[in-house]
């Protein structure tokens, strides 16, 4: 064995992400990334070959006289897909490009600089990160990133790191403007689920709520058969605004197989989360996503995450349910989230399946 080759099989190597493995010029993916045979993405398989082009939804037309037409198809979205792609949605080109460039940039910089962020804390306002969940997770998927926690501003932002030298500003301007996008997308929402905008207080709660930018990163893998960038998981929260760039890479499913969304410049990749699958008593479902990972190109994308605030609990909406359609689940807060992650198996929809009241 090289010396490189006997360094890099060591645990602690893995736990410092894969842009440094990738960069130190590996040639074949460890075994500590190497799926079970049955958990592999088969690129030869008839479904792996299917893309898909989400439900769009045009934004500009929320506002205009066809609202209700679009409130019909965000309803078809929401209850076929659990995905669907936003486009005229008013955020300025600049934002989003100073958003996805300082994002590239962040990733760019020496280790060292990245490496001050990687914390355990799961509370921490700042976190850089590889895989899923890499305290637990006993295979690591090919992916770095790093979370910021959003709010309360401007409390947080002493703790975002100091370089880019943009990052703060760049990242304010990013999580202001789809915080706004988001807020407007949840009173369609709610309008489509027959809820009037006050009802329940839902509204309130979310413009209170917790919002947190992930950047991933996904280097390019010597060998993206036996691995992936992202587990199948559903998202934690209420909605999540998904800007990816021009390489394929995110894969939803849906009707019983893994299809892959293919990019759309200049729109964002919206899905429903677990907190809006409960809130709509299971009408709206969150959907299983995961993402590949390919041997040439890096695929970076920036998850703004939208959820209650860290001490709110969700439930599922009064207006919706009745004696004829009961709760179907259990009230939910960040702290069952955490205690469950710490102990599970927080892929695919295991946490939500756990907030359940009865199993169909
Ligand atoms: C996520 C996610 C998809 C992607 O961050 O939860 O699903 O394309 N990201 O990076
Ligand atoms: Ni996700």
């Amino acid at each position: 064995m090289s010396p490189m080759r006997h360094e890099l099989s060591h645990e602690a190597e893995y736990q410092k992400g894969v842009k440094r493995l990738y960069e130190n010029g590996i040639k074949h993916v460890p075994r500590k990334y190497i799926l079970p045979e049955t958990d592999r993405p088969n690129e030869n398989s008839r479904s792996a070959k299917l893309n898909v082009k989400l439900p769009e939804i045009d934004c500009a037309q929320l506002k205009g006289p066809n609202r209700d037409g679009v409130l019909a198809s965000l309803a078809y979205a929401c209850e076929n897909y659990g995905f669907f792609q936003l486009t005229n949605h008013g955020i300025p080109e600049e934002v989003i490009n100073h958003m996805s460039d300082m994002s590239k940039r962040f990733f760019e910089l020496p280790f060292a600089d990245r490496e001050k962020y990687m914390l355990s804390d799961m509370r921490s306002p700042v976190r850089y990160g590889t895989s899923f969940n890499q305290i637990n997770d006993d295979v690591f998927c090919w992916r770095d990133f790093l979370k910021l926690v959003c709010d309360p501003q401007p409390d947080v932002l002493s703790h975002w790191p100091r370089s880019p030298i943009d990052l703060k500003e760049s990242g304010v301007a990013y999580a202001k403007a789809t915080k706004l996008l988001f807020l407007s997308l949840v009173q369609a929402i709610l309008e489509s689920l027959g809820i009037r905008g006050g009802d329940d207080g839902i509204l309130k709660e979310l413009e209170n709520g917790s919002q947190i930018l992930v950047m991933n990163c996904y280097p390019p893998c010597p060998e993206p058969e036996l691995t992936v960038g992202m587990l199948p998981h559903s998202d934690y929260g209420f909605l999540t605004l998904l800007l990816q760039d021009e390489i394929r890479g995110l894969q939803i499913h849906h009707q019983d197989h893994w299809v892959t969304v293919e990019p759309v410049p200049g729109s964002f990749v919206v899905n429903v989360g677990d907190h809006l699958e409960i809130f709509s008593n299971g009408r709206y479902k969150s959907v299983l996503h995961r993402v590949l990972v390919n041997s040439s190109n890096y695929r970076i994308s920036v998850a703004s995450l939208h959820s209650l605030s860290f001490t709110s609990t969700i439930q599922p909406s009064s207006t919706l349910i009745d004696e004829s359609n009961p709760r179907r689940y259990k009230d939910t807060d960040f702290s069952s989230f955490l205690e469950f992650v710490k102990s599970r198996d927080s892929t695919k929809k295991n946490f939500i399946e756990s907030r359940k009241l009865y199993r169909k």
